[in-house]
């Protein structure tokens, strides 16, 4: 599986299927139309050009009835459940965050946010979403060991570079990819001193990506 992250929360996976996570791309284009995106929750820094891709979109409920009554075929699920679409396995897991849904001026509440376990060709990604740190993320370690976790490290909105040195070992993934800082002077963090962090004092991986930036992902064997 090709992983590429497209900056801020946004990540492609391309494999036997190419999935869209967060199409909220701050510069730039997609490189290639996704089959499937996945939102993890109604923050427009998330929700991004889904509406205007309409794809086949993974979300919660609330967000996939807001998306199906704009044209978009929504696959409707929740927190805890899991689901198939075209092979590619999405499993949705807790975020602490909020959720607002905006439109044309009108706001409303955008159900909870959330993050997805997806698997997809036998490698498994743990997109965190927004969210604070929790220690029942040692339960996505043990339900799914993903063999990478994109955590927020941005602060302010989600967990900092602290917190997620910690979700990192709670979720236990070889291979770490930094997610949601340095799009907004808000969120301004040093990625490099979190991967030297890490990999001083575990046996994990970190990949700090620029936007646009590839990796290659191979099952239990994380990045290269
Ligand atoms: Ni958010
Ligand atoms: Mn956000």
């Amino acid at each position: 599986m090709r992983l590429t992250w497209l900056g801020h929360a946004c990540f492609s996976l391309a494999g036997s299927q190419t999935i869209l996570i967060d199409p909220f791309i701050p510069e730039g284009d997609i490189a290639t139309e996704p089959d499937i995106v996945a939102v993890t929750h109604a923050h427009a820094d998330h929700l991004g050009i889904a509406v205007d891709l309409s794809k086949k979109t993974v979300a919660v409920n609330e967000v996939a009835k807001y998306l199906a009554a704009k044209g978009v075929p929504a696959e409707p699920m929740n927190l805890g459940g899991t689901i198939t679409v075209d092979g590619v396995r999405f499993t949705m897991t807790p975020a602490l965050h909020s959720s607002w849904l905006e439109d044309e001026g009108a706001g409303f509440y955008g159900g909870v946010a959330a993050g997805f376990v997806i698997t997809m060709d036998g490698v498994s990604v743990y997109h965190a979403g927004d969210t604070a740190l929790f220690s029942d993320m040692q339960l996505i370690r043990d339900l799914y060991r993903p063999d990478v976790a994109l955590l927020p490290i941005g602060g302010r909105y989600t967990m900092g570079p602290e917190e997620a040195m910690i979700a990192a070992r709670y979720i236990g993934a070889p291979l770490v990819i930094p997610m949601h800082y340095n799009t907004f002077p808000a969120i301004q963090q040093n990625a490099e001193n979190f991967k030297q962090i890490i990999e001083r004092t575990t046996s994990m991986q970190v990949a700090v990506l620029a936007p646009g930036e590839s990796i290659e992902i191979s099952p239990k064997g994380g990045g290269k």
